[in-house]
Parts: structure tokens; C-alpha cells; sequence
């Protein structure tokens, strides 16, 4: 019999992480042998009764009934288990420095942790290459895209990604004010951890998703378009030269880009039977409602420090507004004021990259402490 692909699952007590579990567990060519999380000793614990023999760690809490812990449990991690494919399931601008050491000890990133591709930009793609390690990207919109360029053969004039439009989506502008963490918690389409539930109401995660496709497929920003997709049905659309589309269509389901990711470039699973009947809409972001979307445009062309702080201010303001410390609309306004500070253009090493995070978090909490 073939040797089985050996998966470490970072972030495996997450959304992504959950659903990558799940996908791993009805498959018999994987064979799940790292399992990393945080804090959460519990769910992880849980985990290691589904796949006995993965090796466990935690980032940020000490226990004595996993393998490794504490910082540099990443890499004593893939270091003992030398797996072929990593599962980037972290959230959060460590994702970077997650992947980056995953990309060194092994052969395939399933990438869900956008932040890693936003704030270490050509830098990261670079690195990664370097070690000779490929990316799927797992981002629902972006696996779209990777499956449509990889199927086309004649040029591709531009790119669509879809978003939600959160749940936020039919408050009118002047009611905004006055949403809740509660109300911006209940996403109409996915499932997902609270930062990208947030960031979907706002369209930060859009614009963090626009910045992403510019490094994965190297279109330059005015070629890649944001439309509202109620219905969660379409999730990537590409436009050829000759003035038609393609469009990739499934459930609302993050299994899906997850399982395409790990058999790339096979299809060897089945999926429950999906109805596409009922409306499918595409609409204009309103840009009255979602500003976060023009900012992020302007952030990609304004060079590597601004993707940064927007991602870091981002971060922390979410922190807040889900502490109820500041309103829903507070949010853009403490990530512009952060990114107008103005930051460096080029970053091409790991410690520059950091700092810069470093100090836009620094910047975004004085300004809110100040709110
Ligand atoms: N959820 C989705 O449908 C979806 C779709 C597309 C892309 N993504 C992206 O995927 C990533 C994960 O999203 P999510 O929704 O799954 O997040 P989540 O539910 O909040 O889960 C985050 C996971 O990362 C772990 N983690 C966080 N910080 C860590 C650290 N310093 N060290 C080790 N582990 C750490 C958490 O561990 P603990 O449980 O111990 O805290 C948890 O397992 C994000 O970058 C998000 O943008 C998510």
C-alpha cells in the first residue's frame, strides 16, 4: 500500500482547524500526526481521541498531557513529526512566522491564514519557494480562483471575489452606529471565529482577501473586483479576454476548499448533492457602507507597511469592539488613522515585518485608549 501523507493541523482547535479534522478523519490517505493549538488543552485533548498517534502542543499554556509546549513548540513539532502538508489554521498575524516555519519542513501549505500572504507579501511567496514547499490557498474565494485559473488556458482579463456583505448586509448606513458585537457574531453564510466574523460585516477580511489574490495570482489591484453575493453559492469568478465569465459554484461549506486543497490535483471525495436553484445575485459593494474595502486598495498600492498596520490596527479594534469598548463604525475609523501615519514601502526580511506589526498595534491601542 502507498505511505499515507502525513498532516500537521495548526490551529487545530479552531473553525479551520475543526473542519480540517473532520475532513482527515473520513480519509485514509492522510494521516493526521501533529496537532497544535493555543490554550484550548480540552478540545485538543478531544481531538487526540480521533487521531491517537498525532503529537500535541500548545503555543500558550502549560500542560503535562501534551507533547511540547510553549513558543518554540511550533518547530519542535514539525521537526518530530516531518509531515508533508501543514494546515495553516492559526488566526492572526503569527500565522506568518507559522508558516514560514511550516514551509520549511515540509512539501505542501494548506493555507487558510491570510494574514501570512497580507503582511509578509512578496517576501513570504519568496521564502516559501525557497524552501521548496507549495501553497492551495484555503480562503473559500481564493481556492475558487486557484481552480478556475488552473483549469483556463486563454488569458485572464480580471478577477471577482464575492463576499456576504456580513451580517450587517441590510442595515441601512444611518443605523450602523448603533450595531452590537451580538449582532455582527451572526453571520448569514459561514461559521467562523470572531475576527473574520467581524471583519466580514466591516469587509475588512474582503479587503485583506483583495490583497491576498494580488500576491497568490500577481493581478495587479483595479483588475481585482469585489461583488456582494447574498446567497453564498459563488464564491470566485474570472473574466477572460473575449468579454465572458467563469464562475466557481458550491455549498457554503469550508470542508470543500479544504479537502481540494489536501488532494490537489485530485478529486477523490463526495460531497452531499447541492441545490442551485433560487436567485444568485451580484451587486456593487455600497461604499458608504463598507469603506474598509477602498482603504485596502489603497493600502496595496501604497507598499508593504500599509498592508501591515492595516491587518495589526484592524486586529486590535476588533479586540475592542467585541469587549464593547468601542462602536462598530470605530473600527475603520482607528485602522485609517493608523495607516495615515504613513509606513515603509519595502520589506523584505521577517524582524522588519514584525516591527512594523509591532508598532501599528502599539499606535492602535494608544488611539484607543484616548477614544
Ligand atoms: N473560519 C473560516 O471559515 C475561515 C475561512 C477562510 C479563512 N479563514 C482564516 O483562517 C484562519 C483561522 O480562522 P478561524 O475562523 O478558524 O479562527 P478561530 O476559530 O479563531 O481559530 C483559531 C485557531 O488558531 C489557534 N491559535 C491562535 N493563536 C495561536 C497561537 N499564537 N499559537 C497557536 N495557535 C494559535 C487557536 O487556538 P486556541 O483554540 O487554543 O485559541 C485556534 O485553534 C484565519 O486567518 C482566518 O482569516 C477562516
Amino acid at each position: 500500500m502507498k505511505d499515507k501523507k502525513r498532516v500537521v493541523i495548526l490551529g487545530s482547535t479552531g473553525t479551520i482547524g475543526k473542519m480540517a479534522a473532520d475532513v482527515l478523519s473520513k480519509n485514509d490517505e492522510f494521516e493526521v500526526v501533529g496537532l497544535l493549538a493555543r490554550k484550548s488543552l480540552k478540545t485538543l485533548l478531544e481531538m487526540k481521541s480521533t487521531f491517537p498517534h498525532a503529537m500535541t502542543a500548545l503555543t500558550e499554556e502549560l500542560s503535562d498531557d501534551v507533547d511540547f509546549t510553549g513558543s518554540e513548540s511550533v518547530e519542535a513539532l514539525l521537526e518530530s513529526t516531518k509531515p508533508d502538508i501543514v494546515v495553516v489554521g492559526v488566526s492572526g498575524f503569527i500565522g506568518l512566522k507559522y508558516s514560514l516555519l511550516s514551509a520549511q519542513h515540509s512539501k505542501r501549505l494548506c493555507l487558510a491564514n491570510k494574514e501570512s500572504i497580507v503582511t509578509g507579501g512578496r517576501f513570504f511567496l519568496n521564502a516559501v519557494k525557497s524552501y521548496g514547499c507549495e501553497i492551495i490557498p484555503v480562503d473559500s474565494e481564493h481556492n475558487a480562483i486557484f481552480q478556475l485559473i488552473d483549469s483556463e488556458r486563454s488569458k485572464i482579463e480580471s478577477i471577482y471575489l464575492t463576499a456576504s456583505g456580513g451580517a450587517i448586509r441590510d442595515i441601512p448606513v444611518e443605523a450602523l452606529e448603533k450595531v452590537t458585537p451580538e449582532k455582527v457574531l451572526k453571520h448569514p453564510v459561514w461559521n467562523m471565529g470572531s475576527r473574520i466574523t467581524v471583519d466580514s460585516s466591516t469587509m475588512f477580511n474582503k479587503g485583506l482577501e483583495v490583497m491576498e489574490a494580488h500576491f497568490l495570482f500577481g493581478f495587479p489591484p483595479e483588475k481585482i473586483n469585489v461583488l456582494v453575493h447574498p446567497e453564498g453559492k459563488i464564491h470566485g469568478i474570472i473574466e477572460l479576454e473575449d468579454g465572458t465569465f467563469k464562475a466557481f459554484i458550491s455549498k457554503a461549506d469550508m470542508r470543500i476548499p479544504i479537502e481540494y486543497a489536501l488532494l490537489y490535483p485530485k478529486r477523490s471525495y463526495k460531497n452531499e448533492k447541492f441545490d442551485l436553484s433560487g436567485n444568485l445575485q451580484l451587486l456593487r459593494p455600497d461604499p458608504l457602507k463598507y469603506p474598509a474595502l477602498e482603504l485596502a486598495y489603497e493600502c496595496l498600492k501604497a507598499g508593504d507597511g500599509s498592508r501591515i498596520a492595516y491587518n495589526a490596527a484592524d486586529e486590535v479594534a476588533v479586540e475592542y469592539f467585541l469587549r464593547g469598548k468601542i462602536g462598530f463604525l470605530q473600527i475603520y475609523d482607528i485602522v485609517k488613522k493608523v495607516v495615515e501615519k504613513g509606513w515603509e514601502k519595502d520589506l523584505n526580511d521577517y524582524e522588519s515585518i514584525e516591527s512594523i506589526d509591532r508598532e501599528s498595534r502599539i499606535l492602535a491601542t494608544e488611539l484607543l485608549s484616548k477614544w
